[in-house]
């Protein structure tokens, strides 16, 4: 806070620096929770039944992930989830796609809706994901792309900042040389 801001008679002057000062901390503020976005991408409060129904077979992916649309074709089609059956009763079902939709990604990298509503499919993913060697994906301690824990230990806590990599069994020197630069 700048105390001469508050001079009598300094009032009227100051107010359009003021107002640009606010909006660039506004702006500082807003790039600052997006880089937080990868450090930590869960919603502060998780339905149980989201732990327990949707990170039963795989992480409990973040909500700001994918789109709404995505995840409200997700929610509509549980019966034919990836070559799986994730059905679940109604109200559940209604519960979840509220959350998911709700908290769903908004910022423009997130809007469009990829291939398969896969995050993995994302171009934003497939950027961050870029230097990592194909067969690296294919490792049995991986298997997929969509087994985020695989890499990232704090996947289910929505922790995917380069703190909390893990390197996979079964890296070859190489890959682990060139695993988190
Ligand atoms: C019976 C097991 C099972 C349950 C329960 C389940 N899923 Fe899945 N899900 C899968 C499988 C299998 C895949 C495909 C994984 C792969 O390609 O490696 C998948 C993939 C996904 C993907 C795409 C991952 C990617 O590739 O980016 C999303 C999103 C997803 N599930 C959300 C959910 C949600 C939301 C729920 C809860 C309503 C849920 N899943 C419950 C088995 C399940
Ligand atoms: C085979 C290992 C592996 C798997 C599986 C994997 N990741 Fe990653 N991920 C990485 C590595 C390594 C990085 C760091 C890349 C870098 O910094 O150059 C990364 C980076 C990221 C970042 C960027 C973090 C930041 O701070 O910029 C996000 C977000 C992310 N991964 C999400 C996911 C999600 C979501 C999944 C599952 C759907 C997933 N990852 C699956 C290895 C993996």
């Amino acid at each position: 806070m700048n105390p001469q801001a508050d001079l009598p008679g300094q009032e009227h002057p100051m107010r359009p620096i003021r107002t640009s000062l606010l909006a660039a901390a506004l702006a500082l503020a807003a790039l600052h929770s997006a880089q937080a976005d990868s450090g930590h991408m869960l919603p502060r409060h998780v339905p149980e039944a989201y732990t327990q129904e949707c990170a039963a077979c795989h992480t409990a992916y973040p909500p700001g992930m994918l789109p709404a649309r995505s995840w409200q074709r997700i929610m509509a089609g549980l019966d034919k989830h990836y070559g799986t059956d994730a059905s679940l009763d109604a109200a559940t079902v209604q519960q979840l796609s509220t959350w998911l939709q709700s908290n769903a990604g908004t910022y423009k990298r997130v809007n469009e809706e990829p291939t398969q509503d896969r995050i993995t499919r994302s171009a934003w993913f497939e950027r961050k994901h870029r230097k990592i060697d194909a067969t690296v994906w294919k490792l049995p301690s991986v298997k997929s792309a969509a087994n985020c824990a695989a890499c990232h230990a704090g996947a289910d806590k929505g922790e995917f900042d380069d703190d909390h990599l893990r390197i996979p069994a079964g890296l070859d020197a190489r890959m682990r040389r060139n695993w988190n630069d």
